[in-house]
């Protein structure tokens, strides 16, 4: 760690203001500077700012700190990160040793793509040829301004355009075709995107990594409305997440996100003053990309498309934010519009009401979906729509929600509450059960054990995090061992332990507690420092023989969840034989398959 001197230095020799200017905008009060807080949704300035001090407070919601802290908390960056970039910043030399481990230096790459970015943003801007596209733009509602702060751009009919204007600036052919930018065949090099509006697409930190493309001038045309930037080693389409580089700041503020399908979306959200908005750029949401936002918020909005392939779209990420664990709610547009059509219809203002206005959680949700484009004229139609939401009442968890459900679609299809429950009845008799899908089993917490068990788990998990934090190898082998067992962990130390493995020893061979607190979120880091103070001053052992008995009783355990998950559900199926003898033969094969793993 560096010393306090350095550490000192470092604070003192940085201007808080233009620290904190790129995210808050600050106005002078006397001696210090005031703004919103990017901490948290606000409408009057609480965030003070002293340049004397080095110092910056929310006095609403108590966050802010010295460079260090706030550098950490807005960027989401380590402490030693933020320390290393604050030393850089003031020209501080550091100990090797202190910087954390030197990613790949890309800036000459970064550098062509944003000279490439520049060429298409002026090639529509400022010459003749650009003044129809501008004029399509214009057409969608996109202005000069947005246009500037978007970067987007004009891709120029002549095949050779930004070769030409690369190899001026003296980048190597190789490279333009290692960024997706350029190719060749033998009538020499041309561009990739060509008589085209282009969209850069930036990583967290703004820099360009690809474009996407559209056609706007003969949308007849067998040629794909867009194209991407294929996967090069710098644009990956699975992790990439459209406008997060400004959405970042926004996303934290409001504590949540807004997903969409596409990056018109995006742009209509902004315009219509919700800048949290980002998108994946025509891909299903993968679990990078949840994990990505997930630094930033818990909370996820998904707005996609109403039509069919937007809800099909919408239930797939439904389930990749729960397995990233954060809450989503879902915004059905009417007429199966996009929000992009939305806004140009109604405009922003009505766009911006509706959303937070139809805010649907995934039962209602479901429930909505099942109603979408019925005629409830059409008596055959109506049944259509019963088996839906029969369907959907049948996987809820609870009676509650089922008898809500229930009497939503008795009021909704003029029917009674009682008619509707005895069709619900036959039809879960009549019906064949869907299958259990293996994830239900790990879904199922903890919470089914009896209290003493749950505490003797508790107490393994604290005795693996002391010989985790002895060393990297040995957490690393700890893990391994571990396998499948991590899931009888309790949810809060299942994900703690696997920001110890996965991401902070990635980055770190020693271990501090300091600096891996700095990679936990504040709840996370709650529950790691009561861990440590209920387990202060225990003797750590630290015997082989301890670690394997500890790891056979987690798998123990594990096996008792498994077996009592499996059971409840047979016990649940009494409706049906076939769906018990299913579920016998899965408990048996699964109670095999872990005795077999067991070492
Ligand atoms: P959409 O077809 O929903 O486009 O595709 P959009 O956002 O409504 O676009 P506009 O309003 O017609 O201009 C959603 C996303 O899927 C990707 C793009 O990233 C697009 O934003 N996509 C779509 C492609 O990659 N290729 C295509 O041919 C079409
Ligand atoms: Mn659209």
């Amino acid at each position: 760690m560096p010393t306090q001197e350095e550490i000192t230095n470092i604070v003192e020799s940085t201007d808080m203001v233009e620290l904190v200017s790129p995210y808050v905008k600050l106005s002078k009060q006397g001696k210090s500077y005031k703004g919103l807080c990017p901490f948290h949704d606000e409408k009057t300035p609480s965030f003070v700012v002293s340049q004397d001090k080095h110092l910056a407070h929310c006095f609403g919601c108590g966050k802010g700190g010295n460079p260090i802290q706030f550098l950490m908390d807005i960027k989401r960056i380590s402490f030693m990160e933020a320390v290393a970039e604050l030393a850089k910043k003031n020209g501080i030399p550091l100990k090797e040793a202190y910087k954390p481990k030197q990613k790949q230096d890309y800036s000459l790459f970064y550098e062509m793509l944003e000279t490439s970015a520049r060429f298409y943003h002026q090639n529509l801007t400022l010459t003749k040829t650009g003044k129809e596209a501008l004029a399509y733009l214009y057409k969608r509602g996109i202005d000069d301004e947005t246009i500037k702060s978007f970067g987007i751009g004009l891709a120029p009919k002549q095949k050779d355009s930004l070769y030409k204007v690369l190899k001026e600036a003296n980048y190597l052919e190789i490279n333009m075709m290692d960024l997706g930018l350029i190719e060749h065949n033998d009538q020499g090099y041309y561009d990739l995107f060509s008589k085209r509006i282009t969209f850069p697409i930036k990583d967290e930190d703004g820099h360009v990594l690809g474009f996407s493309a559209r056609i706007y001038d003969n949308p007849d045309s067998n040629q794909p409305k867009y194209i991407n930037t294929r996967d090069t080693f710098l644009y990956h389409k699975g992790s990439v997440l459209y406008h997060l580089d400004v959405a970042k700041t926004e996303i934290l503020r409001k504590k949540r996100v807004i997903l969409h399908e596409g990056q018109m979306d995006v742009i209509a959200s902004v315009i219509a003053g919700l800048k949290e908005a980002v998108c994946t750029m025509g891909t299903a949401l993968s679990m990078d990309q949840a994990y990505a936002l997930k630094r930033y918020a818990n909370h996820a909005i998904l707005c996609y498309d109403g039509d069919k392939a937007g809800i099909q779209a919408s239930l797939k990420a439904i389930q990749i934010f729960k397995q990233a664990r954060m809450s989503v709610h879902l915004v059905l547009l009417p007429n199966g519009m996009d929000p992009d059509e939305y806004v140009r219809s109604f405009g922003g203002e009505a766009y911006a009401e509706y959303v937070e206005s139809h805010l649907l959680d995934e039962l209602e949700y479901g429930f909505e979906v099942a109603f979408l484009n019925a005629n409830l004229k059409d008596s055959f139609e109506i049944e259509t729509i019963k088996g839906r939401v029969f369907e959907l009442v049948r996987q809820m968890p609870s009676q509650t929600a089922k008898e809500k459900y229930l009497k939503l679609l008795a009021g909704r299809i003029e029917s009674t509450y009682t008619a509707i429950c005895s069709d619900y009845s036959s039809f879960t008799k009549a019906q064949p059960i869907t299958p259990i899908v293996e994830e239900d089993i790990y879904e199922t917490p903890i919470e089914i054990l009896p209290i003493e068990e749950k505490t003797l788990i508790k107490s393994y998990e604290l005795r693996l995090f002391l010989y985790a934090r002895h060393s990297k190898q040995r957490a690393m082998e700890i893990d391994k061992k571990l396998g499948d067992s991590i899931d009888a962990f309790c949810k809060e130390n299942r994900e703690i332990w696997i920001a110890l493995v996965n991401n902070y020893y990635a980055m770190y061979d020693d271990f501090n507690d300091a600096l891996f607190c700095s990679i936990l979120t504040e709840e996370q880091k709650k529950v790691y420092l009561d861990n440590l103070e209920s387990i202060r001053g225990a003797i750590e052992p630290y015997t082989d023989e301890d670690l394997e008995c500890i790891l056979s009783k987690m798998q123990e355990m594990h096996i008792k969840i498994v077996n009592q998950a499996l059971t409840n559900q047979i016990l649940l199926a009494k409706d049906s034989e076939i769906k018990k003898n299913k579920l016998a033969e899965k408990f048996n094969n699964k109670k095999k398959s872990m005795l077999n793993k067991r070492r």
